[in-house]
Protein backbone atom coordinates (compact mmCIF):
# COMPACT_ATOMS: atom_id res chain seq x y z
CA UNK A 1 0.00 0.00 0.00
CA UNK A 2 1.28 3.07 -0.80
CA UNK A 3 1.80 5.77 1.88
CA UNK A 4 0.47 9.16 1.22
CA UNK A 5 3.04 12.00 0.77
CA UNK A 6 2.33 15.10 2.42
CA UNK A 7 2.63 18.32 -0.06
CA UNK A 8 5.44 19.60 1.32
CA UNK A 9 7.48 16.51 1.64
CA UNK A 10 6.40 16.23 -2.47
CA UNK A 11 7.33 19.50 -3.19
CA UNK A 12 10.65 19.33 -1.60
CA UNK A 13 11.42 16.24 -3.42
CA UNK A 14 10.44 17.90 -6.63
CA UNK A 15 12.49 20.90 -5.72
CA UNK A 16 15.70 18.41 -5.19
CA UNK A 17 14.90 16.88 -8.45
CA UNK A 18 14.72 19.82 -10.55
CA UNK A 19 17.99 21.29 -8.81
CA UNK A 20 20.06 17.89 -9.35
CA UNK A 21 18.66 18.20 -13.22
CA UNK A 22 20.47 21.47 -13.13
CA UNK A 23 23.59 20.64 -11.95
CA UNK A 24 23.80 17.60 -14.31
CA UNK A 25 22.83 19.60 -17.53
CA UNK A 26 25.91 21.94 -16.31
CA UNK A 27 28.47 18.89 -15.40
CA UNK A 28 28.18 17.24 -18.61
CA UNK A 29 28.19 20.64 -20.40
CA UNK A 30 31.82 20.87 -18.58
CA UNK A 31 32.46 17.42 -19.88
CA UNK A 32 31.56 17.84 -23.34
CA UNK A 33 33.84 21.10 -23.48
CA UNK A 34 37.26 18.70 -21.80
CA UNK A 35 36.31 15.68 -24.22
CA UNK A 36 36.20 17.93 -27.13
CA UNK A 37 39.10 19.50 -26.37
CA UNK A 38 40.59 15.58 -25.87
CA UNK A 39 39.42 14.72 -29.46
CA UNK A 40 41.17 17.50 -30.42
CA UNK A 41 44.74 16.68 -29.29
CA UNK A 42 44.30 13.28 -30.29
CA UNK A 43 43.55 14.46 -33.87
CA UNK A 44 45.99 16.49 -34.09
CA UNK A 45 48.52 13.93 -32.53
CA UNK A 46 47.25 11.58 -35.48
CA UNK A 47 47.73 13.83 -37.72
CA UNK A 48 51.58 14.39 -37.28
CA UNK A 49 53.01 11.56 -35.79
CA UNK A 50 50.03 8.92 -37.92
CA UNK A 51 49.19 7.18 -34.41
CA UNK A 52 46.49 8.29 -32.14
CA UNK A 53 47.82 8.47 -27.56
CA UNK A 54 44.27 8.06 -26.99
CA UNK A 55 42.97 4.47 -27.55
CA UNK A 56 39.23 5.96 -25.85
CA UNK A 57 37.66 7.53 -23.33
CA UNK A 58 34.65 7.02 -20.80
CA UNK A 59 32.90 9.53 -19.14
CA UNK A 60 30.18 9.34 -16.23
CA UNK A 61 27.97 12.24 -14.06
CA UNK A 62 28.07 10.93 -10.90
CA UNK A 63 24.22 9.73 -9.71
CA UNK A 64 22.32 11.07 -6.76
CA UNK A 65 23.36 8.27 -4.51
CA UNK A 66 27.02 8.45 -4.48
CA UNK A 67 26.92 12.46 -4.37
CA UNK A 68 24.65 12.18 -1.23
CA UNK A 69 27.22 9.34 0.13
CA UNK A 70 30.00 11.53 -0.35
CA UNK A 71 28.53 14.66 1.32
CA UNK A 72 27.44 12.71 4.36
CA UNK A 73 30.80 11.05 4.40
CA UNK A 74 31.84 14.50 4.33
CA UNK A 75 29.73 15.49 7.21
CA UNK A 76 28.29 18.13 4.83
CA UNK A 77 24.50 19.02 4.07
CA UNK A 78 22.70 17.10 1.91
CA UNK A 79 21.84 19.84 -0.75
CA UNK A 80 23.21 20.38 -4.48
CA UNK A 81 24.92 23.40 -3.39
CA UNK A 82 26.72 21.81 -0.92
CA UNK A 83 27.94 19.44 -3.56
CA UNK A 84 29.17 22.14 -6.30
CA UNK A 85 31.27 23.89 -3.90
CA UNK A 86 32.43 20.97 -2.28
CA UNK A 87 32.80 17.96 -4.59
CA UNK A 88 35.14 17.86 -7.49
CA UNK A 89 34.29 14.68 -9.17
CA UNK A 90 30.53 15.06 -9.95
CA UNK A 91 31.96 15.30 -13.51
CA UNK A 92 34.78 12.40 -14.55
CA UNK A 93 36.11 11.60 -17.99
CA UNK A 94 38.48 8.64 -18.30
CA UNK A 95 41.46 8.48 -20.85
CA UNK A 96 43.19 5.09 -21.80
CA UNK A 97 45.88 5.21 -23.70
CA UNK A 98 47.82 2.81 -25.11
CA UNK A 99 51.26 3.75 -23.75
CA UNK A 100 52.69 5.25 -20.65
CA UNK A 101 54.32 8.05 -21.94
CA UNK A 102 51.08 8.86 -23.87
CA UNK A 103 49.42 9.54 -20.71
CA UNK A 104 51.86 12.47 -19.01
CA UNK A 105 51.80 13.73 -22.84
CA UNK A 106 47.98 13.84 -22.80
CA UNK A 107 47.74 15.34 -19.53
CA UNK A 108 50.48 17.99 -20.41
CA UNK A 109 48.50 18.97 -23.13
CA UNK A 110 45.63 19.23 -21.77
CA UNK A 111 46.53 21.54 -18.90
CA UNK A 112 48.72 23.59 -20.62
CA UNK A 113 45.92 25.52 -22.57
CA UNK A 114 45.10 28.72 -21.33
CA UNK A 115 41.25 28.43 -20.46
CA UNK A 116 41.82 25.32 -18.19
CA UNK A 117 42.75 25.63 -14.87
CA UNK A 118 44.63 23.06 -13.10
CA UNK A 119 43.06 22.72 -9.55
CA UNK A 120 44.71 19.11 -8.54
CA UNK A 121 47.53 16.97 -9.37
CA UNK A 122 47.72 12.99 -7.60
CA UNK A 123 50.22 11.01 -9.68
CA UNK A 124 49.61 7.42 -8.82
CA UNK A 125 51.43 6.32 -11.56
CA UNK A 126 54.88 7.87 -10.19
CA UNK A 127 53.79 6.72 -6.63
CA UNK A 128 51.10 3.92 -6.90
CA UNK A 129 48.68 3.40 -4.34
CA UNK A 130 49.62 0.68 -1.62
CA UNK A 131 46.88 -1.98 -3.11
CA UNK A 132 49.05 -1.38 -6.54
CA UNK A 133 46.39 0.89 -8.31
CA UNK A 134 48.14 3.33 -10.94
CA UNK A 135 46.55 6.46 -13.08
CA UNK A 136 47.20 9.84 -12.84
CA UNK A 137 44.53 11.92 -11.41
CA UNK A 138 44.12 15.40 -12.62
CA UNK A 139 41.18 17.99 -11.48
CA UNK A 140 40.71 20.68 -14.14
CA UNK A 141 38.09 24.12 -14.04
CA UNK A 142 36.93 24.66 -17.12
CA UNK A 143 34.80 27.27 -18.25
CA UNK A 144 31.02 26.55 -19.42
CA UNK A 145 28.95 29.30 -21.60
CA UNK A 146 25.45 29.54 -20.30
CA UNK A 147 22.81 32.01 -20.77
CA UNK A 148 23.41 33.02 -16.97
CA UNK A 149 27.06 33.43 -18.02
CA UNK A 150 30.48 31.76 -17.55
CA UNK A 151 30.76 29.24 -14.69
CA UNK A 152 34.17 27.20 -14.01
CA UNK A 153 33.61 23.46 -13.46
CA UNK A 154 35.90 20.88 -12.19
CA UNK A 155 36.02 17.62 -13.79
CA UNK A 156 38.02 14.74 -12.69
CA UNK A 157 40.25 13.83 -15.36
CA UNK A 158 41.68 9.66 -14.93
CA UNK A 159 44.53 9.22 -17.76
CA UNK A 160 45.87 5.37 -17.54
CA UNK A 161 47.38 2.86 -19.93
CA UNK A 162 45.15 0.18 -20.88
CA UNK A 163 46.71 -2.54 -19.20
CA UNK A 164 46.49 -0.23 -15.55
CA UNK A 165 42.65 0.38 -16.77
CA UNK A 166 42.36 -3.37 -17.60
CA UNK A 167 43.83 -4.15 -13.81
CA UNK A 168 41.85 -1.44 -12.54
CA UNK A 169 38.40 -2.84 -13.93
CA UNK A 170 39.37 -5.83 -11.92
CA UNK A 171 39.67 -4.43 -8.39
CA UNK A 172 37.09 -1.99 -8.81
CA UNK A 173 34.86 -5.03 -8.89
CA UNK A 174 36.54 -6.79 -5.73
CA UNK A 175 36.30 -3.02 -4.02
CA UNK A 176 32.86 -2.36 -5.26
CA UNK A 177 30.64 -6.06 -4.81
CA UNK A 178 30.72 -5.79 -1.32
CA UNK A 179 32.90 -8.40 -0.49
CA UNK A 180 33.09 -8.19 3.41
CA UNK A 181 36.31 -10.02 3.70
CA UNK A 182 38.75 -9.94 1.13
CA UNK A 183 41.29 -12.76 1.66
CA UNK A 184 45.22 -11.48 1.97
CA UNK A 185 46.21 -13.89 -0.60
CA UNK A 186 43.90 -12.64 -3.51
CA UNK A 187 45.18 -8.99 -2.32
CA UNK A 188 48.80 -10.15 -3.09
CA UNK A 189 47.65 -10.95 -6.38
CA UNK A 190 46.42 -8.30 -6.93
CA UNK A 191 49.57 -6.23 -6.05
CA UNK A 192 52.07 -8.86 -7.93
CA UNK A 193 49.33 -8.51 -10.80
CA UNK A 194 49.87 -4.73 -10.76
CA UNK A 195 53.36 -4.73 -10.62
CA UNK A 196 53.83 -7.22 -12.95
CA UNK A 197 51.68 -4.97 -15.74
CA UNK A 198 53.81 -1.81 -14.71
CA UNK A 199 56.87 -3.83 -15.77
CA UNK A 200 54.93 -4.81 -18.78
CA UNK A 201 53.98 -0.86 -19.41
CA UNK A 202 57.02 0.17 -19.40
CA UNK A 203 58.55 -2.78 -21.85
CA UNK A 204 56.06 -1.81 -24.53
CA UNK A 205 57.03 1.93 -24.40
CA UNK A 206 60.54 0.85 -25.02
CA UNK A 207 59.97 -1.20 -28.10
CA UNK A 208 57.29 1.15 -29.60
CA UNK A 209 60.28 3.86 -28.85
CA UNK A 210 62.90 1.56 -30.85
CA UNK A 211 60.48 0.93 -33.92
CA UNK A 212 59.68 5.02 -34.20
CA UNK A 213 63.40 5.02 -34.23
CA UNK A 214 64.12 2.44 -36.79
CA UNK A 215 60.86 3.78 -38.58
CA UNK A 216 62.48 7.32 -39.24
CA UNK A 217 65.71 5.47 -40.27
CA UNK A 218 63.86 3.96 -43.19
CA UNK A 219 61.94 7.16 -43.88
CA UNK A 220 65.19 9.39 -43.90
CA UNK A 221 66.78 6.52 -46.12
CA UNK A 222 63.98 6.79 -48.81
P1 LIG B 1 36.88 9.09 -3.91
O1 LIG B 1 36.24 9.67 -2.69
O2 LIG B 1 36.72 7.59 -4.04
O3 LIG B 1 36.47 9.80 -5.16
O4 LIG B 1 38.46 9.30 -3.71
P2 LIG B 1 39.31 10.64 -3.56
O5 LIG B 1 38.43 11.83 -3.73
O6 LIG B 1 40.15 10.53 -2.34
O7 LIG B 1 40.25 10.59 -4.84
P3 LIG B 1 41.19 9.43 -5.39
O8 LIG B 1 42.15 10.13 -6.30
O9 LIG B 1 41.75 8.54 -4.34
O10 LIG B 1 40.18 8.53 -6.25
C1 LIG B 1 39.35 9.06 -7.22
C2 LIG B 1 38.80 7.95 -8.10
O11 LIG B 1 39.86 7.14 -8.63
C3 LIG B 1 37.91 6.92 -7.41
O12 LIG B 1 36.59 7.36 -7.32
C4 LIG B 1 38.06 5.70 -8.34
O13 LIG B 1 37.31 5.87 -9.54
C5 LIG B 1 39.52 5.78 -8.72
N1 LIG B 1 40.36 5.02 -7.77
C6 LIG B 1 41.11 5.54 -6.77
N2 LIG B 1 41.75 4.56 -6.09
C7 LIG B 1 41.40 3.39 -6.69
C8 LIG B 1 41.74 2.02 -6.44
O14 LIG B 1 42.48 1.68 -5.54
N3 LIG B 1 41.18 1.09 -7.27
C9 LIG B 1 40.35 1.42 -8.31
N4 LIG B 1 39.88 0.45 -9.07
N5 LIG B 1 40.02 2.72 -8.56
C10 LIG B 1 40.51 3.67 -7.76
MG1 LIG C 1 35.41 9.83 -6.84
Amino acid sequence: MALPVMPEISQALRDIAEDYVIMKCRYQSALREVRTKLEILDDEFQMRHSRNPIHHMESRIKSPQSIAQKLKRKGLPLTPQAAMENLNDIAGIRVVCAYLNDTYAIGEMLTGQDDIQLVQTRDYIASPKPNGYRSLHLIVRVPVFLSEGKLLLPVEVQIRTIAMDFWASLEHQLRYKEVTHVPEELNRQLLDAANRIAALDGDMQHIHDQMAVLANRIGDLK
